[in-house]
């Protein structure tokens, strides 16, 4: 697909079909994600793609953890990943991270990259940053040492929906 149509047609998708999606294309996708720009070239990220019963249970924990937080969208995005097919867990390496908000900035051109690369796929994808609030608890679920910093659902989409609004671009042009 032409990278302007890829950028225009890009929606955070809620609601997924039930096909299931290949690993290996998560993983092309990646394999994109990781051309990305990073401070130093530090490369901080590290990946792991859960499906079924592994990304339920992320699911079920992030509910359990905000169900009682009066208005918390969490309870909401617990619903989306019990939904998505796939999802991939973005972690942090704090070992080598020397500086968090560059490490941070560069995971995110990542993020961004990976999703243009699923969206030309014919996939659809949904950025998930409540997933941060179970960081210690996705540690201890893997055993792995790494914090999450983001997840990301991948599937068929099941909806299309319009563009959100997005600020006039004279107010953020100084
Ligand atoms: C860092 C980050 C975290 C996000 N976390 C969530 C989330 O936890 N749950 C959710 O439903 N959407 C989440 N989103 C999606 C945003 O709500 C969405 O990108 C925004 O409303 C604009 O809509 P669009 O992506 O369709 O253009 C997140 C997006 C980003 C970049």
């Amino acid at each position: 697909m032409e990278l302007q149509k890829v950028i225009d047609e890009r929606r955070s998708i809620r609601k997924f079909t039930e096909q299931e999606v290949d690993i290996s294309t998560i993983e092309e996708a990646l394999k994109d994600g990781v051309k990305a720009p990073s401070a130093h070239n530090r490369q901080p990220w590290k990946f792991k793609i859960v499906t079924s019963e592994e990304k339920n249970r992320i699911a079920d924990i992030l509910y359990d953890k905000t169900k009682d937080i009066k208005g918390h969208t969490g309870p909401h995005t617990s619903g989306i990943i019990k939904n998505v097919p796939a999802l991939i867990v973005i972690f942090i390496d704090n070992d080598i991270s020397e500086n968090r908000d560059m490490d941070i900035i560069s995971i995110g051109a990542c993020i961004e990259n990976t999703i243009l690369s699923l969206v030309d796929k014919g996939l659809g994808t949904i950025w998930i940053g409540n997933t941060n609030l179970i960081s210690e608890e996705i540690k201890e679920l893997f055993k792995l040492p790494y914090e999450t910093v983001s997840c990301l659902g991948v599937g068929y989409q099941d909806q299309f929906p319009h563009s959100r609004p997005r600020k006039p671009f004279e107010d953020v042009m100084l």
